[in-house]
C-alpha cells in the first residue's frame, strides 16, 4: 500500500520525509492556498525534499487548459501525479494525459459510477473522499469496498487511494478493504507509528539492558 501525506507545509514534509517508506506528498488548492506563496514555488521546494511522487491538482476549467497547466507543473516535479477534479473536462484531460504516460488522479470522487468513468479515462489513481462521505451520514468505507470490488471484477488498473481520512483507524480500514494507497494529514501520519505499549516496552528493555551493563562493569 502506498502512503502519502496530504500537506504543503514544509516543516511537516521535512519531518515526514525522515521516514524512508513515505511514497510522496499530495496537495490540493486548499492545502496550497494555506502557504500564501506562489504554488509553483511551493511545489519546487516540496519536490526538492521528497524522494517519491508529488501531486498537483489543476484548477483550469477546460480540458485543453488542464492539460497545459499539468504540463507546466510537471516541468518542475520529478515524479508528478496530476490531480483532476471529477467532471467531463477532467475526464477528457485525464484521457489525454494518461495516453501520454503521465500519472493522473481523479479526485473528488463520491460514487462508484464516477470511479468507473475515471478508470475508463485511464486514471492511475481514484480518490474517494471517505471522511467527507462519513460526515454526511453515509459510509465512505462502503464506497471503497464497492469500488475495489468493481475494479477487481472489471480488471481496471486504476488504484484506489483512500482520501479525506480522519484517524489512524481509517488507514487500517483502507488496507483491509483493499485500497492500494492512502493519503492523510501529517497529524495522522505521525500517529501511525506510536503506541503507548511500545513506549513502555522500550523503556523496560533499555532499563534492563543498562542494568546488565552496570552489573558487568562491577564484576
Ligand atoms: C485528497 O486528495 C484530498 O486532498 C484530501 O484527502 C481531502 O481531505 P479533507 O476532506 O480532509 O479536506
Amino acid at each position: 500500500m502506498e502512503i502519502f501525506i496530504d500537506t504543503a507545509d514544509i516543516k511537516e514534509i521535512k519531518s515526514a520525509s525522515q521516514l524512508s517508506i513515505l511514497d510522496g506528498v499530495t496537495t490540493n488548492p486548499t492545502i496550497l492556498s494555506k502557504q500564501k506563496l506562489p504554488p509553483r514555488e511551493v511545489l519546487v521546494e516540496i519536490n526538492s525534499l521528497v524522494r517519491g511522487k508529488v501531486w498537483y491538482q489543476v484548477t483550469s476549467e477546460k480540458a485543453g487548459d488542464m492539460v497545459d497547466e499539468a504540463k507546466e507543473m510537471i516541468s518542475v516535479i520529478n515524479r508528478p501525479v496530476i490531480k483532476l477534479p471529477m467532471g467531463v473536462e477532467a475526464l477528457n484531460a485525464c484521457h489525454i494525459l494518461s495516453k501520454e504516460g503521465i500519472e493522473t488522479n481523479m479526485t473528488l470522487v463520491f460514487s462508484v459510477s464516477q470511479a468507473i468513468l475515471a478508470a475508463k479515462a485511464g486514471a492511475s489513481y481514484v480518490s474517494p473522499y471517505v471522511g467527507r462521505i462519513n460526515d454526511t451520514g453515509w459510509s465512505g468505507y462502503q464506497l471503497i469496498r464497492e469500488i475495489v470490488s468493481v475494479y477487481e471484477k472489471q480488471q481496471f488498473n486504476t488504484k484506489v487511494i483512500g482520501a479525506s481520512l480522519r484517524g489512524s483507524y481509517d488507514i487500517v480500514e483502507m488496507a483491509m478493504l483493499g485500497a492500494k494507497a492512502v493519503t492523510m494529514p501529517y497529524k495522522i501520519f505521525s500517529e501511525l507509528i506510536r503506541h503507548p505499549m511500545t513506549d513502555i516496552g522500550r523503556t523496560q528493555f533499555d532499563n534492563d539492558w543498562q542494568g546488565l551493563q552496570d552489573h558487568l562493569k562491577n564484576m
